[in-house]
C-alpha cells in the first residue's frame, strides 16, 4: 500500500460512487479540488497521465448517452487505463441476460472500475453488490447521477468562487430528473439555496422532504438568483400526458431573455444536455456565450469524471482482497 492510496482512502472512505446522498462537504470537496488539476491538463497539447495505467474500465450503458460515455471514455484514457465501451445493442442483453448475470461475466475479468447506467433507480446499486470492483453510477433511472452534479458543481464554483449562499433555481421536468436529484443533494450539502421551479405535474410528491423552496411561475422562482439550471422534459420516461402542449411549456416554463431578466444581472444558464431547444429553453440563449455555460458543463465532466476514476482506483487496491 502506497502511502498516497493510503491517504485518498482516508480522505474518501467510499468503495463506489453511487450517489451524491451521504457524501460529506469534505468529501465533494476533495473531488472539486482533485478536479480542478485535470482541467488544465485537459488543456495541455499532451493531456496523457499513466496514474491508471494498467487498470481496467469498463461502460456498461443500458441507456443511450453521448456527453457521459465519451467523457468516462476520454477520463480513463487520459489516465493511460484501458477502457471497454459495452454496446447494449450488441451484447448478450440483448439474447436475455439478466442484469446481475452480465455484472458476474464482467466481473470475471477483473475490471477495476465499472460505470453503469441503467434506466431503473436502484439498478446500479444492486449490480455494485455482485462485483469486486468500484461501481461509478453513471445514471440510475430518475435516482442519481452524482457525476453530472459533480460536473455542474466545479462549473459553479470557477465561475462564481464558492457553492456556499447561492441561490440556485432547477427548473422543469423534476419529476423524472436524476441530475436534479444529485444537484439538490450536493447544493444543500455545501450551503447553497435551492429553489425548484416547475408545474406541480413535474415534481414529486416527495419533493417537500428534499429541502428545497418550490415554485410553480418562472418568474417568481428566479427573481434574485444567481443560476438557472434548466432541465430536459424526459418524454422518454412519461407515460401519458404531464404537459397540455409543448407551445405551452415553453411559454409558462420555457427559459427566454425576458423570464431571465427576472434573476440576477450575471445569472449563469446551465444545462446537462442534450437540450430540446425551444422547449425548455430559446436556442439564441443556449449559445449566448455571455450567460450559457452549458459547453463549459461539458468540459468539467472529463476532468471530474478523472478525479472519480483515479479516487476510486486508488481506494479499491486498499480495499479488494486483489
Ligand atoms: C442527463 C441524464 O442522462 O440524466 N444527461 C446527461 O447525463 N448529460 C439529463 C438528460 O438526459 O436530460
Amino acid at each position: 500500500m502506497t502511502e498516497k492510496t493510503a491517504r485518498s482512502n482516508l480522505a474518501f472512505p467510499h468503495r463506489h460512487l453511487l450517489g451524491i446522498e451521504g457524501l460529506s462537504p469534505d468529501e465533494i470537496t476533495l473531488l472539486l479540488d482533485l478536479s480542478e488539476a485535470y482541467v488544465e491538463q485537459n488543456r495541455l497539447e499532451d493531456k496523457k497521465k499513466s496514474t491508471l495505467r494498467g487498470r481496467t474500465l469498463i461502460n456498461l450503458f443500458f441507456e443511450t448517452s453521448t456527453r457521459t460515455r465519451t467523457s468516462f471514455e476520454l477520463a480513463g484514457k487520459r489516465l493511460g487505463a484501458d477502457v471497454i465501451n459495452m454496446s447494449i445493442a450488441t451484447s448478450s442483453i440483448k439474447k436475455g441476460e439478466t442484469l446481475l448475470d452480465t455484472a458476474i461475466t464482467l466481473n470475471a475479468m477483473h475490471p477495476d472500475v465499472l460505470v453503469v447506467r441503467h434506466p431503473y433507480s436502484g439498478a446500479v446499486k444492486l449490480l455494485s453488490e455482485k462485483v469486486n470492483c468500484a461501481v461509478i453510477n453513471g445514471g440510475d433511472g430518475s435516482h442519481e447521477h452524482p457525476t453530472q452534479a459533480l460536473l455542474d458543481a466545479l462549473t459553479i464554483r470557477r465561475r462564481l468562487g464558492r457553492l456556499s449562499k447561492l441561490t440556485v433555481a432547477i427548473c422543469g421536468d423534476v419529476l423524472h430528473s436524476r441530475v436534479a436529484r444529485s444537484n439538490i443533494h450536493l447544493l444543500n450539502t455545501m450551503g447553497a439555496h435551492v429553489r425548484v421551479v416547475a408545474p406541480p405535474t413535474l415534481l414529486p410528491a416527495s419533493i417537500g422532504r428534499l429541502g428545497v423552496e418550490v415554485f410553480h411561475d418562472m418568474r417568481e422562482g428566479l427573481r434574485g438568483c444567481d443560476i438557472v439550471m434548466m432541465l430536459r422534459l424526459q418524454t422518454e420516461r412519461m407515460k401519458g400526458s404531464f404537459v397540455p402542449s409543448i407551445r405551452e411549456y415553453f411559454h409558462f416554463f420555457g427559459l427566454d431573455y425576458d423570464k431571465l431578466s427576472v434573476a440576477k444581472e450575471d445569472a449563469l444558464i446551465m444545462h446537462p444536455g442534450p437540450m430540446n431547444r425551444g422547449i425548455e429553453i430559446d436556442s439564441e440563449l443556449a449559445d449566448d456565450v455571455g450567460r450559457s455555460v452549458i459547453q463549459e458543463q461539458v468540459e468539467m465532466g472529463v476532468a471530474v469524471r478523472m478525479a472519480c476514476l483515479e479516487t476510486l482506483a486508488s481506494n479499491g487496491v486498499v480495499g479488494s482482497a486483489r
